[in-house]
């Protein structure tokens, strides 16, 4: 089986796969300027925090392009409107604002070539590499993470964390479909994901696509399952990690850790380091997005509730450090208490796996 290549930049454009029609087609959109990039981040055409992270990475190598021809004095500020606004695409997942602030500092050291292709070709190259850093990270991710998992698993995940979510295998799924080719024999309950179905659109499309046996559930029949016993461990990406453990991921991850800590089932977050926050102490001061009450009110465009009623439409919450029993990230594999050992991940606190 092919590996799905999500994003993928020639010709001076970044084509992205359009998550937003998945499954019923399998389109590319086009961005063709910074601008693009900043919608198609909105609106979700391309989502997941790695993915998002490298997607503005581009918008910000596509702003260079589009100023080249500006003078030096008007070409910094105009790159720096830019870079502000690729940063404040999305608010929760901390790659975005991880890859924008390393584009800023390729732009710092490329200011000496002035404007015109030569800055372009270094914001570029930069880009390519946050791409690249973040294949490797997930496929480290999955291999540290399928070690994980026992023979026969009985998986239950959340939202969408494969190859469409995250540059190369993915996290929570990379684990997965590493499992599954390594012949352990696992199966998969796939939460829907409401309100956005990234669950059901994209999880459920991509571990039927790998051969891995995927099971579709509503979100509220987690708790059954687990009840009854029937799920041998938990794995989820994140969006955020703070410096004390605590996880932002998909609005009802923080349920699903509840229930797995009442059920003893083993509760794994995959992420990479780049998803670390380590200036914010505790999830209290992860900012947490609301979107439109659209995306509750209707489903692909039908309406299915009253118009006008009241609508609180979260997309992420935050599960507490103590309901986790470990976190995989592509330096190991780190368990509680979580405060030393994210420390010992932070930028140059000494590298190599833990
Ligand atoms: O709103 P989304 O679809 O961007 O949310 C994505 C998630 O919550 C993922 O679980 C998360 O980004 C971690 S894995 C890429």
């Amino acid at each position: 089986m092919n590996p799905i290549i999500a994003m993928e930049y020639s010709d001076d454009r970044l084509r992205l796969v359009d998550q937003r029609r998945l499954p019923g087609a399998y389109e590319t959109f086009e961005c063709r300027t910074w601008r693009d990039c900043v919608f198609a981040i909105k609106d979700m055409v391309v989502r997941g925090a790695p993915a998002i992270g490298a997607a503005a990475a581009y918008g910000a190598a596509l702003a260079a392009l589009e100023y080249s021809a500006l003078g030096a004095p008007e070409f910094g500020p105009a790159m720096r409107a830019a870079l502000g606004e690729l940063r404040r695409a999305r608010p929760t997942a901390v790659n975005l604002m991880w890859a924008v602030d390393r584009m800023a500092a390729a732009l710092d050291a490329s200011l000496g070539l002035g404007p015109g292709r030569a800055a372009y070709e270094r914001l570029k190259a930069e880009a390519d590499a946050v791409l690249a850093d973040e294949t490797d990270r997930s496929e480290r991710i999955a291999e540290y993470g399928a070690a994980l998992v026992p023979d026969g698993a009985v998986i239950l995940t959340h939202c969408n964390t494969g190859s469409l979510a995250v540059p190369g295998p993915g996290t929570a799924l990379g684990i997965i479909k590493a499992a599954h080719r390594a012949g352990k024999g696992v199966s998969v309950y796939a939460d829907e994901t409401r309100p956005r179905l990234q669950g059901a659109r994209l999880t459920a499309w991509e571990l039927d696509r790998e051969g891995v046996p995927v099971t579709l559930i509503a979100d509220s029949v987690a708790a059954t399952l687990m009840r009854d016993g029937k799920i041998s461990l938990v794995v989820v990406g994140a969006d955020r990690i703070a410096a004390n453990g605590d996880a932002a991921n998909k609005i009802g991850t923080f349920m699903l850790s509840a229930l797995a800590e009442r059920y003893g089932v083993p509760f794994y977050v995959a992420a990479p380091v780049s998803t670390i926050d380590f200036g914010c102490p505790s999830g209290d001061a992860i900012a947490i997005e609301e979107r439109s009450p659209d995306e509750v009110t209707t489903i692909e465009g039908v309406r299915v509730a009253p118009a006008g009623v009241r609508v609180y439409n979260p997309a992420f919450d935050v599960t507490p450090a103590g309901n986790i029993t470990a976190i995989v990230t592509e330096r190991g594999v780190i368990r509680p208490p979580y405060g030393p050992a994210i420390a010992a991940l932070r930028p140059g606190a000494g590298e190599g796996t833990l």
